[in-house]
């Protein structure tokens, strides 16, 4: 892993090779999980998310770009109704997972948030030991009836997050006393224990050394096989390396989607194009 060049320094435009070990790009033959129609979120008066159409598909990586203050994060929060909690923001449209869509009344936002897991920018684990981080969730949502039921939960998110063999000697301790990538693979267990379908994941390297962002980026790789993932990235070489499908949002719009590929290669907006060469940023 040492040998791998600091991607994020290198210029735009001049996107690296897949690394070794992950896979093909354009294998997006996953069916379509989340369905966006017509989202606009509102902060207040301010429109930060104009008209959002867009289909995410399972068993793949869609990640989100486009320059700062674009409406990223706030769109991945409409996800999973994290900006229930941002008390001046009003979301119109509909979000449909499976479906069914999850700003219907009956939806207990509670529930959603387990199905809809979330990694912040800030590796951000409870002060509890590692164990309890990842049975946190277990525990409120009722999914182990004994204690060894727990064990397994547990070691098994653990395993799945790439963290098991690094921390099975001190499972007890303290998760903030990991290093900050060892941090961000537990909040990936503790997203992953209460059996989520999608992943969430906003800029969840930019805390992050090269070397702990090359250990995330091919857990992404691994745990697509499972999940539909969302990751926002304000770096385009780590959209290209870790994504099959890409959105570029600028100004509040999502100015288009498609396979990482193309988006990178033969746009179809000029806009695109602008930000994908750093004509803009
Ligand atoms: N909690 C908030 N209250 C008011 N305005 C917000 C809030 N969060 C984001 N915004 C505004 O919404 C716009 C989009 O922000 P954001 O979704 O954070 O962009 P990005 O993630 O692409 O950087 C920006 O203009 C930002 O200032
Ligand atoms: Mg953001």
């Amino acid at each position: 892993m040492n040998e791998r060049p600091n991607l994020n320094q290198a210029g735009f435009g001049n996107l690296a090779p897949a690394p070794k070990g992950l896979l093909a790009r354009g294998d997006t033959s996953g069916r379509i999980r989340v369905v966006g129609r017509s989202v606009s979120v509102f902060y207040g008066e301010k429109q930060a998310l104009i008209d959002v159409n867009i289909d995410i598909l399972d068993k793949s990586v869609t990640a989100f770009i486009g320059p700062s203050g674009c409406g990223k994060s706030t769109f991945l929060r409409c996800l999973n109704r994290m900006n229930d909690f941002i008390d001046a923001a009003r979301v119109t449209g509909s979000v449909e997972i499976d479906g069914v869509n999850i700003y219907d009344p009956e939806i207990d936002p509670v529930q959603l948030r387990a199905r809809v897991g979330m990694v912040f920018q800030k590796p951000n684990p409870f002060p509890k030991s590692i164990y309890d981080n990842v049975a946190y969730g277990p525990r409120i949502h009722g999914l182990a009836r004994t204690k060894s039921d727990m064990d397994e939960i547990v070691i098994t998110s653990l395993e799945k997050a790439g963290l098991y063999k690094e921390v099975k000697d001190r499972i007890l301790e303290a998760g903030t006393g990991l290093s900050g990538g060892q941090q961000q693979r537990l909040c990936i267990a503790r997203a992953i224990a209460v059996n989520p379908e999608v992943i969430l994941m906003d800029e969840p390297c930019s805390a992050l050394d090269p070397i702990a962002t090359a250990r995330i980026e091919e857990l992404i790789d691994e745990l697509r096989q499972n999940f539909c993932i969302v990751i926002v990235t304000h770096s385009m070489q780590q959209a290209a390396r870790v994504s099959q499908r890409t959105a570029f949002f600028h100004l509040g719009t999502l100015v288009e989607e498609g396979e990482t590929s193309e988006i990178f290669t033969n746009p179809r907006q000029s806009r695109t194009q602008d930000y994908i060469t750093g004509r803009f940023g």
